[in-house]
């Protein structure tokens, strides 16, 4: 199956069907999803002002990141889920669209963003644990990691007001007309 052909049918299927034909489930699950995102961005700020030697800076990094980052990745699964459940309800709009596109992009860039991590500052963990901040490296994936997350954050508000195709009524539109709007 092409990626059209999957699109169409994670659209057409009964999950997505059930979200779209409720008047509360897509609220619900974008609400969680608002609920798992502040929560992803919350603890990674906790991280990354810590690298920056901007917060928390008498403690030492590792006890830091091992209070924090097992609830980073919960609040993520929680975001993965829900974006997920409001993706299939309208996945070829979504699909085509830039923003969700571009916010999908900055999301694995956050990812690659962590590998870098791996692979640089942490493997002298053991020497600046607890140094007010961390070397240059560090510091430098903790400045992206705010602008990428940040950036994603404004590129989800976006998907909302770029994916909806019933305009916003004017104070002095005829309501009666209004209904020739909605989608039938
Ligand atoms: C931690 C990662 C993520 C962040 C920070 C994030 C951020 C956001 C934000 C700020 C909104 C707007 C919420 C609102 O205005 O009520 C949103 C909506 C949305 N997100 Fe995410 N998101 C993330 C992950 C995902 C993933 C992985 C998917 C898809 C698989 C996804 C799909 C969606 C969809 C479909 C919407 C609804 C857009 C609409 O209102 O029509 N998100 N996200």
């Amino acid at each position: 199956m092409d990626v059209a052909g999957l699109i169409a049918s994670l659209e057409a299927s009964g999950l997505a069907t059930g979200i779209r034909n409720s008047l509360y489930l897509f609220p619900l699950i974008e609400s969680a999803h608002v609920v798992g995102l502040t929560m992803v961005f919350g603890t990674i700020l906790i991280i990354d002002l810590r690298l920056l030697g901007l917060a928390s800076t008498q403690r030492r990094f590792t006890a830091i990141a091992s209070d924090v980052f097992k609830w980073t990745w919960l609040a993520f699964a929680v975001t993965v889920m829900t974006g997920a459940l409001m993706f299939v309800t309208n996945a070829s709009t979504y699909y085509n669209n830039a923003y969700f596109r571009a916010k999908m992009v900055l999301l694995v860039l956050s990812g690659l963003n962590m590998l870098a991590f791996e692979l640089t500052a942490r493997r002298s963990l053991h020497v600046w644990d607890r140094h007010a901040a961390a070397p240059a490296a560090g510091r430098a994936v903790a400045a992206l990691s705010l602008a990428l997350w940040i950036g994603v954050i404004f590129l989800g508000r976006w998907v909302g007001f770029t994916t909806s195709s019933v305009p916003v009524p004017a104070d002095d539109v005829d309501l009666e007309k209004l209904e020739d709007l909605l989608p039938k």
